[in-house]
């Protein structure tokens, strides 16, 4: 199947000079959407950090929505998961609701891969950000999703592909990783069922294999003068 990725947008329609891309969120959504249709993508995902903070909830929302009536302009699914900054704009189940996504962490089956789609925006007290504040180098899965993964890992007839806003590369810096990634790896493997694990959050992006995982982080859509997205056979 063929999946079309996309991360870190930030919208945000006033950012600070040395954050200028940011406000063409749009224009290059639109153009990865149009690169999406033109490859005949099954699913869309992305990966997190939609909007960024702005002076008014009322501006963090019609950011918001901008970029939700492009993505729903096209035919084909697209598949949401929260980044950090997404919880510093959107509260309780603001995220779900606004993207149509059920709680996390949830399922997809589709074109005999099964979409695994977990979210790690949660504080080592095991408070979800929202709840308690952003702090983006803490990052952790409680034991509720752990257990979600390895039930669906020994359950799935089809092979699994991932989805986490954070990091599970061990090549990437510290502060970007989950808790205990250590752990998660060693269960991806052992499964046999996971050869994509996917994630944003590190802008610059990064590709490894390790144990026989493909870990793929997707480069931000805005961080740069260039466009970012990516389209992956799975
Ligand atoms: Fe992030």
């Amino acid at each position: 199947m063929k999946i079309g990725l996309f991360t870190d947008l930030h919208y945000k329609k006033d950012p600070e000079e040395n954050r200028r891309f940011t406000a063409l969120a749009p224009v290059r959504l639109k153009e990865a959407m149009e690169a999406f249709r033109k490859e005949k993508i099954d699913v869309a995902v992305c990966l997190g950090d939609i909007v960024d903070k702005a002076e008014t909830h009322e501006e963090e929302l019609s950011c918001w929505q901008e970029i939700l009536a492009i993505v729903k302009e096209y035919p084909f699914p697209c598949y949401f998961i929260p980044g950090n900054h997404d919880y510093e704009v959107m509260i309780g189940d603001e995220f779900c609701k606004t993207t149509g996504m059920p709680a996390y962490p949830f399922f997809v089956d589709v074109c005999d891969r099964r979409l695994l789609f977990l979210d790690a925006c949660y504080r080592y007290s095991g408070k979800r950000y929202d709840e308690e504040g952003m702090v983006w180098t803490e990052t952790m899965l409680p034991p509720e999703q752990i257990d979600f993964l390895k039930k669906n890992l020994v359950e799935s007839d089809n092979p699994c592909v991932l989805f986490t806003h954070q990091n599970l590369d061990k090549f990437l810096p510290k502060d970007y990783r989950i808790k205990k990634c250590a752990q998660l790896r060693r269960l991806l493997k052992k499964s046999g069922k996971v050869k994509y694990a996917f994630s944003g959050h590190f802008h610059d992006g990064d590709d490894h294999e390790i144990g026989g995982v493909r870990y793929v982080t997707v480069p931000s859509m805005t961080d740069t003068s260039a466009n970012n997205y990516m389209i992956m056979e799975v």
